[in-house]
């Protein structure tokens, strides 16, 4: 069954040149990449994405290290990839969350660390299951930024907002 997974390469991935030896091990899914961005994380946005974890004592650190503030990388790179059993295919490539229990061939199990303060810096985020695909996929991206009509979408006119443009 095709799935879509959100995928974020995070700051330690960035700051370390993982990119392309991440992105290298991800293409052993076949799967498809249907939308990609680099993006700032804002406080707000990576509140909403670790919402569930607000009580978990790393929370703060969490949100630092998702904001680019202990690597001194403001940005993450974002993206959807789609295809069958997309969710299961991109964890097992990923590993376990926990860096240590991640199997080592894995990227977390390559290239992840915990830290003295017990957070897990393990350079990419990948859904869990599809449920929080969705809510993450939309949370990341904007309908028109991703090239598959995964979701019920709708029109919103959207009067006197102003936005950036191509000058
Ligand atoms: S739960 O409640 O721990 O099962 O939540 P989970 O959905 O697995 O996500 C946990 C995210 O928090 C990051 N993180 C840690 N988790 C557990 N323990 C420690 N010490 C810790 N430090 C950070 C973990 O990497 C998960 O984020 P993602 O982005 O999914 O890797």
């Amino acid at each position: 069954m095709a799935q879509q997974t959100l995928i974020l390469i995070k700051p330690d991935g960035l700051v370390k040149s993982l990119t392309g030896n991440i992105l290298t091990r991800l293409s052993e899914s076949k799967l498809e990449i249907i939308a990609a961005k680099m993006a700032r994380v804002s406080k707000e946005l990576a509140e909403k994405h670790y919402c569930h974890l607000k009580d978990k004592p790393f929370y703060n650190e969490l949100i630092k290290y998702i904001m680019g503030e202990l690597h001194d990388r403001k940005k993450v790179l974002a993206m959807v990839y789609w295809g069958d059993d997309a969710i299961g295919k991109v964890r097992e490539l990923a590993g376990e969350t926990n860096p240590e229990e991640a199997n080592p061939v894995s990227i977390r199990g390559q290239y992840g660390r915990i830290t003295t303060k017990g957070l897990y810096e393990n350079v990419i985020h990948a859904s869990t299951n599809e449920e929080e695909a969705q809510r993450e996929i939309k949370l990341w991206f904007e309908p028109d930024e991703v090239i598959v009509e995964l979701y019920q979408t709708k029109i919103s006119e959207v009067k006197n907002i102003k936005k950036k443009v191509w000058a």
